[in-house]
C-alpha cells in the first residue's frame, strides 16, 4: 500500500464488494479505495483482472482479493468468514456481481435460469445473510445492491434477467425497511446502458456516446455512503437520455 487519498467518514471501513474485475465493480473499488476502505474483493472467475483491481486498490487501501463462484454458498461463507478474519469486520457490502441474457424465453434451459437466479439474486441474498451479524456491529453499516433499468421493465431476450432484477430491487425495498431500526441503509441502484464488458460482448456494433460510464455509478456509491442521512434512499434510476433500452 502507497499513500492513502483524503481522510472521510469511510477511511478505515471495511467494504465488501463483488464483481470487481472490471466494469462498474473496479470503478467503485477504485473509487472507494481513495477514501482508505480496507477492501474485500469477492468473487469472480477471471483472476488476471481481479489482481489488477487489487492492484489499483493497493495504491491507497488495503486489498484482498479472493476469486471465486459466487453462486457457491460454501464459498460465500468462507469468503465473508475470511473477510473478517482479515480486517475484524464489515461495515459495507456491495452486491455488483451480475450476469446478463440475450436469448428468447423459450430458448432459455432451466440451468441457465437457475445460472442467472444465482448470481443475480441467490448471491446477494447468501451474502446479505453472511453480513448481516457483522454488519450490526459497526456503527454506519450500508448494502448496496446493483440492480437495473430492468428491475422496472421488461425487454424483449432479457426475461430472466429482468426477473432477477426485479427479484433483487423487490429483496432491496424489503431490507431498507427491515433494518432501518437496525441503523443498516440499504440501497439499489438501477442502471440503464453502462460501458462495460456485459455491453461490449453482446453489443460489439455499439460505441460509448451516449453511455452510462462505470465512474458514474461508482459516484452515486459514493454519494450514498459518504452522505448517509436519515432518508431511506432504497433506490436510485439512472437513465441514459432520449435512448431506447436495448440491452441492460
Ligand atoms: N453494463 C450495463 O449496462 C449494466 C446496466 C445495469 C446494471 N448492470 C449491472 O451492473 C453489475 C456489474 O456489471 P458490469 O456492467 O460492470 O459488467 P461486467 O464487467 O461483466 O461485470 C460483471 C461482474 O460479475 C462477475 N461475475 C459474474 N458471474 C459471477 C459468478 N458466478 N461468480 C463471481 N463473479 C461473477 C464477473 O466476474 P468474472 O467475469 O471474473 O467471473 C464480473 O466481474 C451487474 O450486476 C449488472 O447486471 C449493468
Amino acid at each position: 500500500m502507497k499513500g492513502r487519498g483524503m481522510e472521510t467518514r469511510l477511511s478505515g471501513k471495511v467494504l465488501i464488494l463483488t464483481g470487481a474485475g472490471g466494469g462498474i465493480g473496479r470503478a467503485v473499488a477504485e473509487k472507494l479505495a481513495g477514501h482508505g476502505m480496507k477492501t474485500v474483493l469477492l468473487g469472480g472467475k477471471n483472476e488476471r483482472k481481479l489482481d489488477e483491481t487489487r492492484a489499483a486498490v493497493e495504491k491507497c487501501a488495503p486489498c484482498l482479493a479472493l476469486p471465486g463462484d459466487l453462486t457457491d454458498p460454501g464459498f460465500i461463507a468462507s469468503g465473508v468468514a475470511e473477510a473478517v478474519r482479515t480486517f475484524g469486520g464489515i461495515d459495507v457490502l456491495i452486491n455488483n456481481a451480475g450476469a446478463a441474457q440475450s436469448t428468447p424465453f423459450s430458448k432459455v434451459s432451466l440451468a441457465e435460469f437457475d445460472r442467472l437466479m444465482a448470481i443475480n439474486v441467490r448471491a446477494p441474498f447468501c451474502l446479505t445473510q453472511a453480513c448481516l451479524e457483522h454488519l450490526r456491529r459497526s456503527a454506519e453499516p450500508s448494502i448496496v445492491n446493483i440492480c437495473s433499468v430492468v428491475a422496472h421493465a421488461g425487454y424483449p431476450l432479457q426475461s430472466i434477467y429482468a426477473a432477477s432484477k426485479h427479484a433483487l430491487l423487490g429483496m432491496t425495498k424489503s431490507l431498507a425497511r427491515e433494518y432501518y431500526e437496525e441503523n443498516i441503509r440499504v440501497h439499489a441502484i438501477c442502471p440503464g446502458g453502462v460501458y462495460t464488458d456485459m455491453v461490449k460482448l453482446s453489443r460489439p456494433d455499439l460505441g460509448p456516446e451516449g453511455m452510462i460510464m462505470p465512474e458514474e455509478i461508482a459516484d452515486i456509491v459514493e454519494f450514498l455512503l459518504l452522505r448517509r442521512g436519515s432518508a431511506v434512499i432504497d433506490e436510485i434510476l439512472v437513465h441514459r437520455v432520449n435512448k431506447e433500452p436495448f440491452l441492460v
